[in-house]
């Protein structure tokens, strides 16, 4: 927590402070009070379980919800079977959708040997009505429902929850507000998601993301650079700066500032030895940008630049603003600059419209820039969205064939590009040990590739010079040098 704040001098009996983020510490005193009448009451401290089901932005937002949780007292619960649950939902195809309603299941049971148990649902799902009165009218069991926007009110909501035998709802439809200093916890100790903007603007017309996460905004640059400087002094090595798209960062600052300056900015701090993003859109990847990757000791070599399709009819109709060739120019660019990148991709097969021309530009482009790896999706309606009501919606039997041929040749592709750093000796990050076999360390590379060593456990969170003797397909097998 780099918001210096003593829980114990927060006077509770006091009104509430008015002002983020002291209103919030405040609560956390609150729900601390809760906590040690729980455990007088039952002679143990309640168990806490955050269950994060979307993207790096939600599982940055659960670190969040973790640490107040965890400043409030709960521990953490190992298995759903928790004193309190909160699922951060996501909502970007319709499957994640249903796999909330399946999970809800499983919590109804437990709610029923537990009656105390809070069950808790945030994130982007909830920013969309009918998912909230789905589960006002079938789930009447859950306690807490909150959504993106307010989600830096979680200890307040959290307090409220606790002292309440009735569903609590607070959606929000939009915020122009970010509030900082709230606490986080991260899941590892030397690599940390960072947030640089919030929202997106882009209206890509399947995607459902600008109208649950509202109009984009980006973190001063100031907050954002206090916050990469706390995160190096307390150990952390990698940070990860996140938003729905990196390249147009700071344009509606007061001082504009451009992704590319805030790259060079986050280089000079001392501590911090990796830099990754995400998510970069093509229409906005500047030369500025290119060059401060080619300069960078830091910014790994790893780009994911999502492709969506390779057809530049289709490009419009989805409104990426950008066609074939802009990708296609845009990937030699960037390879002539930094040699070495692995690109990874995100492809839909299925938009409406879509033909067996429309899909055989898109492995067409998958060919040419050989992808180290690509997220393959099948086009999924989501209501509200332009693309939900075109015209020409592809029967699934017909998407599903192409999306088969789409993963076998990313997969063929992905399977040769694998070993192309055999031989090699670079600089892993040791992140845990290997699950399988206990003497091995799980690492990665700058360009993301999983490698796997013989190391000690004191290693974690070093970087360490790993020769690369085989390649099986998605990671390597290294020796230490
Ligand atoms: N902001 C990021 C993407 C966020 S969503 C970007 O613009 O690249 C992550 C991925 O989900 C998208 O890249 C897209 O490939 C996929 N996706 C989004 N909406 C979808 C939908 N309706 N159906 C299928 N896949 C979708
Ligand atoms: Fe969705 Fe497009 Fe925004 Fe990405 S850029 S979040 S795909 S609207
Ligand atoms: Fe899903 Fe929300 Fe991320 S819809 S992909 S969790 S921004």
């Amino acid at each position: 927590m780099y918001h210096e704040f003593d829980l114990d001098d927060i006077d509770t009996k006091a009104k509430p402070p008015v002002e983020e983020p002291d209103r919030q510490y405040y609560f956390i005193a609150k729900c601390r009070e809760w906590v040690r009448a729980f455990k007088q009451r039952y002679g143990r401290l309640p168990e806490s379980y955050v269950l994060n089901m979307g993207c790096q932005m939600n599982a940055r937002d659960s670190e969040k919800l973790t640490a107040i949780l965890e400043q409030a007292g709960f521990l953490q619960a190992k298995t759903e079977e928790a004193d309190f649950v909160i699922y951060n939902t996501c909502t970007v195809r319709e499957n994640a959708n249903n796999k909330v309603y399946g999970h809800l299941g499983l919590l109804n049971a437990y709610k029923k040997k537990n009656p105390h148990m809070k069950i808790a649902l945030c994130g982007c799902m909830m920013q969309e009505p009918t998912a909230v009165s789905t589960i006002k009218h079938r789930y009447s069991f859950v306690d807490l429902v909150f959504g993106t926007h307010n989600i830096y009110k979680f200890a307040e909501l959290l307090d409220s929850s606790l002292h309440s035998d009735t569903m609590v709802v607070d959606v929000w439809e939009d915020t122009d507000r970010i509030v900082e200093e709230l606490p986080a916890k991260r899941k590892y100790r030397f690599k940390s998601g960072v947030n640089i903007m919030f929202g997106c603007n882009n209206f890509c017309s399947y995607c459902i993301v600008p109208y649950v996460r509202g109009r984009e905004r980006s973190r001063k640059p100031e907050e954002i650079l206090k916050e990469i400087r706390f995160l190096a002094a307390d150990g952390v090595k990698e940070v990860m700066l996140l938003g729905q798209n990196v390249n147009s960062y700071g344009k509606n600052l007061t001082d504009p500032l451009t992704f590319a300056q805030l790259l060079e900015k986050v280089e000079q701090i001392d501590g911090i030895e990796r830099i990754r993003f995400m998510t970069s859109h093509p229409k906005d990847l500047s030369d500025d940008l290119i060059e401060a990757m080619r300069r960078s000791k830091k910014i790994c070599n790893h780009l994911h630049l999502p492709l969506q399709s390779g057809s530049s009819r289709i490009l419009n109709l989805m409104n990426r603003r950008y066609d074939k060739e802009h990708y296609l120019n845009l990937v030699d660019r960037i390879r002539k600059a930094v040699p070495d990148l692995a690109i990874t991709t995100d492809i839909i097969v299925g938009f409406p419209g879509e033909t067996e021309e429309d899909f055989l530009e898109t492995m067409d482009v998958v060919k040419k820039v050989r992808f180290d790896s690509a997220f393959t999706f099948l086009y999924s309606k989501r209501t509200g969205t332009p693309a939900a009501s075109m015209d020409e919606q592809i029967p699934e039997h017909i998407a599903k064939e192409r999306f088969d041929r789409l993963l076998r040749e990313v997969q063929a592709i992905a399977a040769q590009k694998a070993d192309c750093l055999t031989g090699r000796t670079l600089p892993v990050l040791a992140e845990e040990i290997n699950r399988q076999d206990a003497s091995l360390l799980t690492g990665r590379l700058t360009n993301n590739s999983v490698v796997h060593f013989a190391g000690t456990k004191e290693m974690i969170g070093t970087i360490q010079q790993v020769y690369l003797k085989e390649s099986r397909g998605f990671y390597y097998i290294g020796s230490l040098q």
